[in-house]
Formats: structure tokens, sequence, C-alpha cells
């Protein structure tokens, strides 16, 4: 299903609350958002800033979803509109999250748009990626940041939200390991379906897997092996 470049569209149709995004991002949205367009979903933003945000989202899901976003600024409350749900508290406060995953969770969709610090993005996707659905997405926006001394970045600098997500590509591939000292299994192998690196934004896929198989089908007989898993001192993939 397509959007109908509706993220794109919706830039025409914004009122007096300002939506703050990057250009780009409305096109990825577009093209990774369409099996959501319309459905019920639990839907959790971090940052509302001028409030631009709540009725783009609002409006592209079902009326019968739950809308959550969260603030550090007091008053974004008052930006809440009908169908949304605006919380205050701080993204790095986990028991503040904690809290708000216990009521309004779990998620389908989590995006972080809050105060791109390093600090910030790591603890928020810690404590939320638990709380996020089979299936569901975790978006960070602004990972440009990552680069940025300023909000605890730098080019390749350990603790970066960038670097931490590279390692991910690492630990989701952690079932083909052939050093379990060096580079043991690491459970987002059975949770991580996917990474997205689009510029400036993050998108990871949850996905509850068991051990990936191995299929072979001839003359419509399948076959599935777990052998790629168990072998050791690889030279070729035969
Ligand atoms: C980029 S703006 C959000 C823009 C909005 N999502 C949109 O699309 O129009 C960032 C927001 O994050 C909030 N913020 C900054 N630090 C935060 C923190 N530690 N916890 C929660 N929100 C925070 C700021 O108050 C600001 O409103």
């Amino acid at each position: 299903m397509t959007t109908g470049q509706y993220f794109r569209n919706f830039l025409l149709r914004t009122d007096e609350k300002t939506l703050f995004k990057m250009d780009h991002y409305l096109d990825v949205y577009d093209g990774l958002m369409g099996p959501w367009m319309g459905k019920p979903v639990s839907f959790l933003e971090i940052g509302v800033y001028k409030g631009g945000s709540l009725r783009m989202w609002r409006d592209f899901f079902s009326p019968k979803a739950s809308l959550t976003f969260l603030d550090i600024d007091p008053a974004c409350k008052a930006l809440e509109i009908p169908g949304t749900e605006v919380r205050i508290g701080d993204q790095t406060d986990v028991a503040f999250l904690q809290k708000t995953a216990a009521e309004r969770g779990p998620f389908d969709i989590i995006v972080d748009d809050g105060g791109h610090k390093m600090d910030q993005q790591l603890t928020s996707f810690r404590t939320l990626w638990p709380q996020l659905r089979d299936g569901g997405l975790y978006i960070v926006e602004d990972v440009h940041t990552s680069y940025w001394p300023g909000f605890g970045g730098g080019f390749r600098a350990p603790g970066s939200f960038v670097e931490f997500a590279k390692d991910l590509i690492d630990r989701m591939h952690s079932w083909y390991t052939e050093d379990d000292a060096g580079f043991p299994l690491h459970p987002m192998a059975r949770e991580l379906g996917s990474i997205a690196f689009h510029d400036s934004l993050i998108v990871l896929k949850k996905q509850i897997k068991q051990p990936p198989i191995s299929i072979t089908s001839q003359n419509g007989k399948i076959g599935g092996s777990r052998k790629i898993l168990e072998v050791r001192g690889r030279k070729s993939i035969f």
C-alpha cells in the first residue's frame, strides 16, 4: 500500500502549529509507512516542539490509534489535540519512560525526535526497545548529531548513536559467529529484523526471530537446515 505521498502533501495542510522535520524525511516516511496507513496503531513520538507533527500522525493513522507524545517542555501540554495525549517528562528519565510505556504501550512505532543528544537517544532506545511490539519500528531522527561534539558526538566517536547502531549490525549477525568468546551470540540477533540508515535517520525493525534456516527446494519439495549456524572454520559457503 502506498501513502499517496501523504507526508509530502501534509506540508500544504499544516496550520499555525509549526511542523519541524528535515525535507527528505517526508520521502522516507512516504516510502516506509504505507503498511501502517489507516491502522489502529499504538504510536509514540518523543519531541513535540510547536506541535506540528501531532496532526500529521493523527490524520495518518486510524481514529482508533493510540497516539502518545512526550516533551520536557511543560508548555507542550497545551498543544494536545483530540485523539492525542501529550506527557511531560525527560526522555532520559527511565522511570518516566517506563511509566508511560506501562500506561500507553506497548508501541508499534516509536519516533525519537527529542533532544538529539547521545545520552538521550541511547537511554530512550535502551528503555523503549523492549516496549516495541514484534514487527514494530523504532525511528531515530536527526542522527547527524552523532557527528556534533556539542551533542556528545564526533567522527566515529565511541558512544555516539550512529556508532551504537553500527554495532547493532554486528549483533544482528552474531548467529554466524566463529568466535564465541570475542563475538558471542547477542540477544539482538533474535529481535532485530533490520536496520536502515538513511541520511540523518535510522529505522530499526523489531522482528522476533528463530535461528535462521537455509532452504532448498527441488521439484516443489522444500528442505530446511540450520547447519550454517554450526559449521566452523568456513572456507566456502557450500
Ligand atoms: C525537534 S523538536 C520536535 C519537533 C516535532 N517532533 C516536529 O516534528 O515538529 C525537539 C523537541 O524535543 C524536546 N526535548 C529536548 N530535550 C528533551 C528531553 N530530554 N526529553 C524530552 N523532550 C526533549 C524539546 O523541548 C523540543 O520540543
